[in-house]
C-alpha cells in the first residue's frame, strides 16, 4: 500500500460520503439512479467495457447525461482498481471545484462537468459528450490534449490512462478527458508524477505514446514514412507544451531538478524534430519502450488481446536488430535492465505464450 492506498483505505472505513454537485441538478433522486440497470426506461445505451463500473446514457426530459455506477467489486484486483471509483470521485470535486474558481479559463473545456456525483451511493453523473474517439490524430487535438493536461498538472494532478477509450472529441472538435480512475494528485514542483521522484520514466508525453500512441500506429498500419510524421507532430506539439511547463516551474517554485528534467527532455525533442536520423532512432526507441511499458500491464492484468501479441512481435523484431542501440540510450529500464539480448529474446518468447494464454 502507498500513502494514496492508506488515505482511500481510511476513506472508504470511515463511512464518511463525498457528494459532487447539488441534488437540485439531478434529473431523478440520486437513490434511484443508484438503482439503474440495463433494463430502466431511461437507458438508451449500456457500455459494458468498464472494469471498474458499469457506464449507461441516460435520458431525462430529452437531455442526455452519462451515469457510471459503481460496480460491487472492481473486475480489476488491485488497489490502483478497487479504489478507482473512489479517485475517480476525488477528481470530479478537484474539478468541478477549479470550475467553479474560473480562474483557469477555458483550459477547463476538455474535461467533463459533473452534474451530481455520490460516492455513497456510487453514482457519477456527467454531461453526455456527443461525440467519438479520435479518427484523426491532428494537430489540433494533440495540442488540446497537451494543454489540458497541463493544466491538471499545474493543479497538481497526475494522468496515467490516456488510453484510446478514455478519450472523446465532441461534435465542436473539442477533446474531452472523462475518466478520472487513474488521476493522482502529485506536487508538479517537486515531483516528476504522481510517484513522486521514483520513477522519470513517466510523464504526460510518455503516458500518451504508451497508452495511445504505439497501439493506434500498430493498428493502423501505417508506412514507416507516415508513423514518423506523425511521431514527428506529436514532437512538435508536446515541445511546445514543455517549454509552456519549464516556464510555469520557472515562474512558480519549480525545484531545479525538476527544471533541468523537461530541459532534457526539451532538448531531446528539439534534436528529433530538426534531424531525420535521430527522429527514426526515437523513433524506435519510443515505441519499444511504450510496447514494453503496456505489455506488463497487459500481462499484470491478466487482460490480453490481439494487439498484446502485436506489440511483443515488434518488442522482438526491435531486439533481433537494434540491440545495441537499446543498450546504449537506456530503453532498457527496470526488469530489462543489463539483461543480455538472449535473455530478453527468451523473455518476450515467454510473454507471447503467456499473452496468448490470458487472451480475454
Ligand atoms: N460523459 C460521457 N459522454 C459520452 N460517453 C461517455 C462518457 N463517459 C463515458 N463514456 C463512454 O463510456 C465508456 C466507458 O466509460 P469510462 O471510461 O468512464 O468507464 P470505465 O469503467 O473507466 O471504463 P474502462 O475500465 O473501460 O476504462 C467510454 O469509453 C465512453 O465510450
Ligand atoms: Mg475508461
Amino acid at each position: 500500500m502507498n500513502a494514496r492506498h492508506v488515505k482511500q483505505q481510511l476513506f472508504e472505513e470511515s463511512g464518511q460520503n463525498l457528494i459532487v454537485g447539488r441534488v437540485i441538478d439531478c434529473p431523478i433522486e440520486p437513490e434511484r439512479l443508484a438503482q439503474t440497470t440495463a433494463d430502466s426506461p431511461y437507458v438508451i445505451e449500456a457500455f459494458d467495457s468498464g472494469l471498474t463500473a458499469e457506464v449507461y446514457r441516460v435520458r431525462f426530459d430529452n437531455k442526455d447525461f452519462t451515469l457510471k455506477k459503481k460496480r460491487q467489486s472492481a473486475k480489476v484486483q488491485n488497489l490502483d482498481g478497487q479504489f478507482s471509483f473512489l479517485n475517480e470521485v476525488q477528481r470530479r470535486q478537484d474539478f468541478q471545484k477549479l470550475k467553479a474558481e474560473r480562474r483557469t479559463g477555458r483550459s477547463l473545456d476538455g474535461i467533463v462537468n459533473t452534474v451530481y456525483a455520490d460516492y455513497r451511493l456510487g453514482i457519477i453523473l456527467s454531461e453526455w459528450i456527443e461525440g467519438a474517439p479520435i479518427q484523426n490524430l491532428t494537430t489540433e487535438i494533440l495540442q488540446q490534449l497537451f494543454s489540458t493536461l497541463m493544466m491538471c498538472e499545474q493543479n497538481g494532478l497526475f494522468e496515467w490512462d490516456l488510453c484510446s477509450g478514455n478519450l472523446l472529441v465532441d461534435h465542436h472538435q473539442q477533446l474531452k478527458l472523462f475518466d478520472f480512475g487513474y488521476m493522482y494528485e502529485f506536487d508538479p514542483r517537486r515531483a516528476f508524477n504522481s510517484n513522486g521522484t521514483n520513477d522519470p520514466l513517466f510523464n504526460f508525453c510518455e503516458r500518451f505514446e504508451t497508452r495511445f500512441l504505439s497501439g493506434w500506429l500498430l493498428e493502423k498500419g501505417y508506412t514507416q514514412d507516415k508513423a514518423l510524421t506523425l511521431f514527428r507532430e506529436v514532437k512538435m506539439t508536446a515541445l511546445k507544451a514543455i517549454e509552456d511547463k519549464i516556464t510555469w516551474l520557472e515562474g512558480n517554485g519549480g525545484e531545479s531538478y525538476i527544471i533541468e528534467y523537461y530541459r532534457g527532455i526539451q532538448r531531446e525533442f528539439s534534436e528529433a524534430i530538426s534531424n531525420q536520423s535521430v527522429l527514426e532512432r526515437c523513433f524506435l526507441t519510443t515505441m519499444f519502450r511504450s510496447h514494453v511499458l503496456d505489455i506488463e500491464d497487459d500481462l499484470e492484468g491478466k487482460s490480453c488481446t490481439a494487439l498484446t501479441l502485436k506489440r511483443i512481435d515488434v518488442v522482438q523484431e526491435i531486439l533481433n536488430h537494434h540491440f545495441p542501440l537499446l543498450e546504449s540510450c537506456g530503453a532498457l529500464f527496470y526488469q530489462n535492465e543489463g539483461a543480455s539480448q538472449e535473455a530478453l529474446r527468451l523473455q518476450y518468447e515467454q510473454k507471447w505464450k503467456l499473452a496468448e494464454s490470458y487472451q480475454l
